[in-house]
């Protein structure tokens, strides 16, 4: 089995929205994920709804769009009608966890919950069984191009014990410092799908670097 691939676009240039997701259309990514940031919940701002409806227009792929911003509930129907598929919540914020997830399932979306580097995974045991997914951060979230935290690989271990016990359908995602070097073994850890940033958009050559690591986790 293979590992499903999400390339992030906060590492693409975003003066040719259009040729970049040309470039995840024709290249090897599952899904484009998009970073949403509000410059409270983490020490940055990306972009918002113009900018997540141009790459809707465009994308042929679904998209993933992780929320790093305090207050996501007011716009999950938001997300869903720009044509989000998947979306994740962070642990960290939500005080009332079930109902945001049950209304993101609701709109007809996938639900995930992130967890920072910090966040225990024993934290999830009672909302696991409703996620279609859960997103693990392997960097403090807010910049693309930092380094893998190696703590991620007995978390993703844990995290996959869990899942596997209570809810064997929810998928396990990692995001943050993944690249062809490291890879094959948070694959083998338990991920089922990699974020790939600054090791994709970030290269020359976008469409060998999926490939790539298409390539290294195809064992
Ligand atoms: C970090 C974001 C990541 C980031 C990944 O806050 O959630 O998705 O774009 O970038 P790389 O792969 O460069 O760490
Ligand atoms: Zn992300």
């Amino acid at each position: 089995m293979g590992i499903l691939l999400a390339p992030s676009l906060l590492s693409g240039d975003f003066g040719d929205i259009r040729g970049t997701v040309k470039i995840l259309n024709e290249g090897d990514a599952d899904m484009l994920h998009l970073d949403i940031m509000d410059g409270v919940f983490v020490p940055n701002i990306s972009f918002g709804f113009p900018v997540v409806d141009a790459i809707a227009k465009y994308s042929e792929k679904p998209l993933d769009a992780h929320l790093m911003i305090t207050d996501p509930d007011p716009y999950i129907d938001r997300f869903c009608a720009s044509g989000v598929s998947m979306l994740s919540v962070h642990y960290e914020v939500c005080t009332h966890l079930n109902r945001t997830v049950n209304h993101i399932k609701d709109k007809g979306m996938k639900a995930g919950v992130a967890i920072n580097p910090h966040t225990p995974v024993s934290l999830l045991e009672d909302i696991i069984g409703d996620l279609d997914f859960v997103l693990l951060m392997s960097v403090n979230p807010g910049f693309s191009g930092q380094g893998f935290i190696q703590n991620t690989y007995s978390k993703l271990r844990r995290l996959k014990k869990l899942a596997e016990v209570i809810n064997p359908d929810c998928l396990i995602e990692v995001d943050g410092g993944i690249n062809v070097e490291n890879a094959a073994a948070v694959k083998a850890a338990g991920a089922d799908i990699i974020v790939a940033g600054s090791s994709v958009l970030g290269t020359k050559n976008p469409m060998a670097a999926m490939k790539e690591l298409k390539t290294v986790c195809s064992g």
